[in-house]
């Protein structure tokens, strides 16, 4: 079973992580990834509220007695949400892990590190990940190009991304996007990484709170069937391909601006997506990862599974291979 200073750093058995999710990174499915000995993150602002957060890890705590931690995204707007009324909600509720993602963590690490929260801040570009361990995260999770949500500007896929940071790095990198087995666990382990951080295969998993149409969906899909919004705007989403992302990217190519688009990816709408399994109600975040999952298990079954394999393959089909067997 590969464990790695990831697991010792972050208190899990499995070097395996499920990101925030909006709408997704609820108490059912952060409880059944911390059962499996995994660090599953509930989504701080998936929840109306700092209150409603501080009930939403209770209701986690009640599922299950393993650690979890707390999703923080970091977006620069106009009317942000209250983030230093969430910080305390996490801190108050005695959440020991936090995955910040979106902007840089700096001014939220003093009261994390003040209370013994580990960070494990999430990037998309080596300078990014390089800066965030000077301020002192405790890890980094580092996306690939493939990855669902925000990938950045750079378009750097993993393969060169995950070595380029890990070789720059000291504190534990995660490798993230488009990992969805213990060969992905591996090949991670193999450039450096010390864990694999999941979003779209979490998500099609039995526990997964959202509709089952959009799980058979994810397994229908193939590693092309996503589309990049926002490309113009320098504020890239990888988003499942449907009659909406394909029509928001069509209204950006052809000149139109943000405002021209606006109705078409709220929030709600995508929402929608989830709870209703309405599947062209807006956008909903999916990977490349599409292309490599073929059916919906459980969590547990899940994590074994991918343990399980990347044992078999380092002590197998490698060992057997360095060995000339
Ligand atoms: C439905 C969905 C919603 C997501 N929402 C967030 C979010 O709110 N904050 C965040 O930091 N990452 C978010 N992500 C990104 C994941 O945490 C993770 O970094 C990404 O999915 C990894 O790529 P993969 O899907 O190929 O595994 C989301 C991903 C999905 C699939």
């Amino acid at each position: 079973m590969p464990t790695t200073r990831f697991c010792e750093t972050f208190g899990v058995d499995h070097p395996v992580v499920q990101g925030g999710m909006q709408w997704v990174g609820r108490a059912e499915l952060v409880a059944a990834v911390a059962e499996a000995g995994a660090l599953g993150f509930l989504t701080a602002l998936t929840q109306p509220t700092p209150e409603a957060l501080a009930e939403e890890i209770a209701r986690c705590r009640e599922l299950t007695d393993k650690p979890f931690g707390v999703n923080l995204t970091i977006l620069p707007s106009i009317n942000p949400p209250p983030y230093d009324e969430y910080r305390r909600a996490i801190i108050e509720s005695g959440v020991k892990v936090v995955e910040t993602a979106g902007f840089t963590p700096e001014a939220h690490l003093p009261e994390f590190r003040a209370h013994g929260v580990k960070v494990l801040h999430k990037c998309t570009s080596v300078r990014h990940a390089v800066k965030a361990e000077k301020i002192g995260v405790d890890g980094v999770s580092i996306d690939g190009f493939e990855c669902a949500g925000h990938p950045g500007e750079d378009d750097i896929p993993g393969l060169v991304l995950i070595p380029a940071a890990t070789r720059r790095l000291t504190v534990p990198v995660i490798a993230s996007g488009g990992f969805t087995d213990g060969r992905g666990l591996v090949a991670a382990l193999a450039l450096g990484a010390e864990g694999i951080n999941m979003g779209t295969r979490f998500l099609c998993t039995v526990e997964s709170p959202v509709h089952r149409r959009v799980k058979e969906q994810i397994v229908a899909n193939s590693e092309l069937d996503t589309e990049l919004i926002f490309r113009r705007l320098r504020n890239t989403a990888r988003v499942a391909s449907n009659s909406v992302s394909r029509k928001v990217v069509g209204i950006l190519d052809d000149g139109g601006e943000f405002p021209d688009v606006r109705d078409l990816v709220a929030g709600a709408r995508g929402r929608k997506v989830f709870e209703d399994g309405d599947l062209d109600a807006g956008i909903w975040s999916a990977g490349l990862a599409q292309g490599l999952i073929d059916d919906i298990p459980t969590v547990g079954d899940l994590v074994r599974r991918i343990v399980a394999e990347a044992d078999e393959l380092i002590t197998g089909r490698l060992a057997a291979a360095c060995r000339g067997d």
